[in-house]
This record gives structure tokens, C-alpha cells and sequence, in this order.
């Protein structure tokens, strides 16, 4: 791997988010994201999001896990494209300014950020903690529906949409796809939750994006087809560490949590070799590693014996998730 970002929260977004805390009710600030996460669970989206309060508690209880799951995306990009320098991002469904935070961690050489979001109260609070925290870099945030004003925007090197596409049907989705593909200089990534369902919207997506002329740069070894079938799904889990604000509002004891997400980037240059993918933790046995690979070629489950001594020494270190080489 190359230059990893920390999947926890960078120490000035932590601290604003908690200065915001002061003075609000933890108990009401823990009931708020209990019926906000009841609402996303029964697929109502971010409507319940509608006040200030709403908006900390959203971002108490959500960014630390959906940032992990951005910096762990990045991270895959990087891993593929370790020389890849945008300088614009464009973050549709910006919220609290989550997917801003993790591409300004990965990429220093980001220097403009455009944010665009439906919810004025989600708007505020990124503005407000970009603003605590000194953040630096050109940044604009426009409030409307992400479809609206896609066509106003400035293309950006890097466009990101994390844990948005969930929130509309079939149509919007296909056609925010397509708009935010017409806005990406270079790389577009889309991060979802690693539910059946989110994956299914990620497959979706990719699909008509490489009939529109992009390349897979990750998870994906390969332009073609997933190979997988249901019942099994693509996804990757990311584990975050909980700070004592995150477990009060989610009611939490255990310190970490792990994210499950399934992300996509794509590119419009044609990515060169392009490494196998860790789909499933591997196994480590005394004889083998066995593990389960998205490869080129397709779906493997590469066994490398311990004879094999070099190949054996690296398999031993394989996590799901990472980008591999075979000899
Ligand atoms: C689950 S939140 C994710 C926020 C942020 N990207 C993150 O990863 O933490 C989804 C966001 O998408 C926004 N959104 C959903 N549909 C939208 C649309 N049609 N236009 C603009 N924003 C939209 C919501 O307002 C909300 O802020």
C-alpha cells in the first residue's frame, strides 16, 4: 500500500464536531440519531434531518463510519493510482461535508472543493466545521438538488458521491450517474453502504459508466462483468475507532466499529495492469493461504502453499480489502 490516510477522524474535525456538542442535550442529541438512523433504516433517507440539532446528531453518529468508508475507497484508488494529484473536487450530496474531508486528507493536492446538497441544515454544519477547523482550499457549497445543479457546476478532477445514490429512485439515479460522469475530469468514486442493495446500485451504476466509456481504477480488477453471484455480494468492511461523543449518541459501549461499504471508482484513461482484489478475509492455514481473489480473468480462490515460500510470506500478510500481485 502507499501513502494510507487514517480511516479515524482527522483531530480538528473531531474537536469542532464535539465544541458543537456543548450546550446540547447528549440525550436529546442520542434520540434525534435514533430516529434518524430509524428512518434510513425503513428508506426514508436524510428526510428526518431538519434541524440543528438533527444535523450534529447525523454527524456524531454517521461521519466517523461513512469517512472511514471514503478514506478506505480512497485508499484503494491510491493503491492503483498512487500518482493520481487532482486539484478540484466536486462532493455531490455533500451532508456535513464527510467525502470533502476524507479526499482533502488523502489528496493534499486538492485546492478547490465544491459541495452540493439538497439539506440547508446539513449545509450549515459543514460550512460551520470547514470554518472551526481552518480548513483550507477554495470551497463552495450550493444548496439544491444534486441533478439542478450538476449542470451548473465546474467539471472537477475528482468527483465523489458518498451514501447518496440510496436516496433516490431507479431514474434519478441513473441520470445523477450520468451527469456527475459528464462533471469527472478524471475519477469519479461512489460509495455505498456494503448491503446486497448497495452493492446492487454500485453494479448498476458502473455498468452504464463503462458503456459510456469509463474504466474500472478499483475495487475492480477488470472492465467487464462482476463475477460474483447472488447470494454473494462485493463489499469491504473498514474499522474506526468510537470517541466518547460517538458512543453517547449512538448508545454505544464497545470503543471501534466496523463499516461495511461498497464503493466504486472509475477513470476516464484506461488503467494498465491492475491488481488482483482480496474479496473475503483469507484464510491462513498451516499448509496454504487460501484466499478468495477478484482477478482479471475473474473470480479465483487462490490457494499458495507454503512450499512457495515467497509468495506464501506475502499471502500470510492478505487482508480483505487490499489490492494484491501474484508471481
Ligand atoms: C446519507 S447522506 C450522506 C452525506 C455525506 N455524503 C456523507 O457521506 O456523510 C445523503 C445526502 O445526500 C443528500 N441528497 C440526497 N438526494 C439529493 C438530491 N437529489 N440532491 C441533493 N442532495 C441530495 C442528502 O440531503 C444528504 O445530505
Amino acid at each position: 500500500m502507499t501513502r494510507a490516510a487514517s480511516p479515524d477522524l482527522p483531530a480538528s474535525l473531531r474537536a469542532a464536531l464535539e465544541a458543537r456538542l456543548q450546550g446540547v442535550s447528549r440525550n436529546e442529541a442520542a434520540e434525534r440519531a435514533g430516529v434518524i438512523s430509524k428512518t434510513y433504516r425503513d428508506g426514508g433517507g436524510s428526510t428526518a434531518i431538519a434541524s440543528e440539532t438533527d444535523a450534529l446528531a447525523y454527524a456524531l453518529a454517521r461521519m466517523p463510519a461513512t469517512y472511514a468508508a471514503d478514506i478506505a475507497s480512497l485508499n484503494a484508488l491510491l493503491d492503483v493510482r498512487p500518482d493520481f494529484a487532482p486539484a478540484s473536487l466536486l462532493d455531490v450530496g455533500a451532508g456535513p461535508g464527510t467525502a470533502t474531508w476524507a479526499a482533502s486528507n488523502a489528496f493534499p493536492s486538492l485546492q478547490s472543493f465544491a459541495l452540493l446538497d439538497a439539506n440547508e441544515v446539513l449545509r450549515k454544519l459543514a460550512l460551520d466545521l470547514l470554518g472551526d477547523s481552518g480548513h483550507s482550499g477554495h470551497i463552495s457549497y450550493e444548496r439544491g438538488d444534486a441533478r439542478t445543479l450538476l449542470a451548473e457546476a465546474d467539471a472537477a478532477d475528482l468527483v465523489v458521491a458518498s451514501y447518496v445514490i440510496g436516496e433516490m429512485d431507479e431514474a434519478e439515479r441513473a441520470l445523477l450517474a450520468h451527469l456527475m460522469w459528464e462533471k469527472t475530469r478524471d475519477t469519479l468514486l461512489v460509495v455505498e453502504p456494503g448491503t446486497p442493495a448497495g452493492y446492487a446500485r454500485i453494479i448498476a451504476l458502473r455498468q452504464q459508466l463503462i458503456a459510456a466509456g469509463a474504466h474500472v481504477a478499483a475495487p475492480c480488477p477488470h472492465d467487464g462483468a462482476c463475477p460474483l453471484a447472488a447470494p454473494d455480494w462485493c463489499h469491504f468492511t473498514q474499522r474506526l475507532a468510537r470517541s466518547r461523543a460517538h458512543k453517547q449518541v449512538k448508545g454505544a459501549e464497545v470503543p471501534f466499529e466496523d463499516e461495511k461499504f461498497a464503493h466504486v471508482a472509475l477513470t476516464r484513461a484506461a488503467i494498465g495492469q491492475r491488481p488482483s482484489r482480496v474479496l473475503a478475509q483469507p484464510v491462513v492455514g498451516k499448509a496454504e493461504v487460501s484466499a478468495k481473489l477478484c482477478e482479471p480473468g475473474g473470480l479465483e480462490i487462490a490457494r499458495v502453499a507454503r512450499r512457495d515460500k515467497a509468495n506464501y510470506a506475502k499471502a500470510r500478510r492478505w487482508r480483505w480489502g487490499d489490492a494484491v500481485f501474484l508471481n
